[in-house]
């Protein structure tokens, strides 16, 4: 009706998708997302972090012997992109799950294990499963939702909730930068606070509070990855290499350039190139390689340079002030983003993915906010 149209125009501002509001959003849906549980100075002067969920369970969650992580789609994606974190500050043994496979395999869950339930619904079906099979096995169940009152928020024993705000459009955006600052809290949360990693610690916390304005400055790219839509609309397909922190990135920015824009696209392990993916490569497939600054760096380098031998179609996500070392040849097209620490450059990496997806869409002349086929939520199995 009339009043529905005017009240969705309302709701979407200035913007004409809801995927495209939820993106430009992501300065203010973090900011909720860290409001109250980041806390810097004070009497003792520590930096330190408050999960008021957990509180009864950090200990238990810190003694555990494996963290296992379980979720579908995006979901899935941000607790890959937290895994090197809770794996170096916890110590614990983290192994991950979608949420189906896990159901489909019945594999082991032990007393001992915390299992985490990722889901910005709340809802999915598949989760649910998982989640009823982790309770039955005795595992200590965490749920990390976007909902208040959700059925993984009220069945899991303890839980952080994301408050990233009423998320619209179906690929997800703001939910998986909200989750994956979620899941980096955790870590702190449950990391012991030996001194050797205090410097590290403390460091992540600058840099959270200072996330929002990185996430400003990287939304700056929007024209540019409109442009570079322009220059991809007509392909069959998209390649997309990560590693280390960006394996996760990879299969993100994939994730919603095929579910949105409808167009063929893979995120691959950079390190499992030479194991298939290279069969692919010649001067027609685009690939997206990112290759921001981190311990991984110069693996990339050299990544760029095989793909570079094989005639590969370029661009690259580089880290400001890195597009001349990284770059191969003038034919190449880079990406340059604001450099954070290591373990947050995932939020700040995906942006850009997001942005091209949204255009990509918006030039292919498909519906942003509903794709054919999907669902928001997947409450049927
Ligand atoms: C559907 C949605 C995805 C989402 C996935 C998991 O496939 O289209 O955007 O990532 O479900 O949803 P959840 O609510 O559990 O995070």
């Amino acid at each position: 009706s009339f009043l529905e149209m005017e009240v969705e125009q309302i709701n979407k501002g200035k913007y004409e998708h809801y995927m495209q509001k939820e993106i430009h959003e992501q300065p203010e849906s973090l900011r909720t997302t860290m409001r109250g549980r980041l806390i810097r100075g004070g009497s003792c002067k520590a930096k330190t972090v408050l999960l008021g969920g957990l509180k009864d369970h950090i200990k238990t969650i810190r003694r555990s012997r494996r963290i296992v992580f379980i979720g579908c789609g995006t979901s899935y994606n941000a607790a890959l992109a937290a895994r090197p974190i809770i794996e170096e500050l916890s110590g614990v043994p983290v192994t991950m799950e979608i949420a189906s496979d896990l159901v489909d395999r019945q594999g082991p869950i032990y007393r001992e294990d915390t299992a985490v339930f990722v889901s910005q619904s709340g809802e999915t079906a598949d989760t649910l499963l998982a989640l009823e099979y982790a309770l039955e096995n005795g595992a200590l169940c965490v749920g990390i939702t976007n909902t208040v009152g959700s059925a993984i928020a009220r069945n899991t024993h303890c839980g952080i909730h994301i408050n990233a705000g009423c998320e619209i459009g179906v690929a997800s955006t703001k939910a998986y930068t909200s989750q994956i600052v979620v899941m980096a809290m955790l870590a702190l949360a449950i990391g012991d606070d030996a001194i050797s990693s205090q410097a590290r610690r403390e460091a992540i916390i600058d840099c959270l509070f200072d996330l929002p304005n990185k996430v400003r400055e990287v939304l700056k790219l929007d024209q540019e990855m409109k442009d570079l839509a322009k220059l991809l609309i007509a392909e069959q397909s998209l390649l997309v290499f990560g590693r280390g922190y960006n394996f996760a990135t990879a299969l993100e920015g994939a994730l919603k350039v095929k579910e949105v824009s409808l167009m063929h696209s893979e995120g691959i392990l950079a390190g499992e190139m030479k194991h298939g993916p290279l069969a692919l490569v010649d001067e027609n497939l685009p690939i997206i390689v990112i290759a921001t600054h981190d311990a991984c760096f110069s693996k990339q380098q050299s990544v760029i340079q095989q793909l570079h031998a094989r005639k590969g179609r370029l661009i690259v996500m580089c880290s400001k002030g890195d597009a001349a070392s990284v770059c191969p040849g003038e034919s190449c097209r880079v990406i340059e983003v604001p450099q954070v620490e290591d373990c947050l450059q995932p939020v700040v990496n995906i942006i850009p993915l997001q942005l091209l997806a949204y255009h990509l869409t918006v030039q292919r002349g498909h519906n942003v906010d509903q794709p054919r086929n999907l669902a928001k939520s997947v409450t049927t199995q």
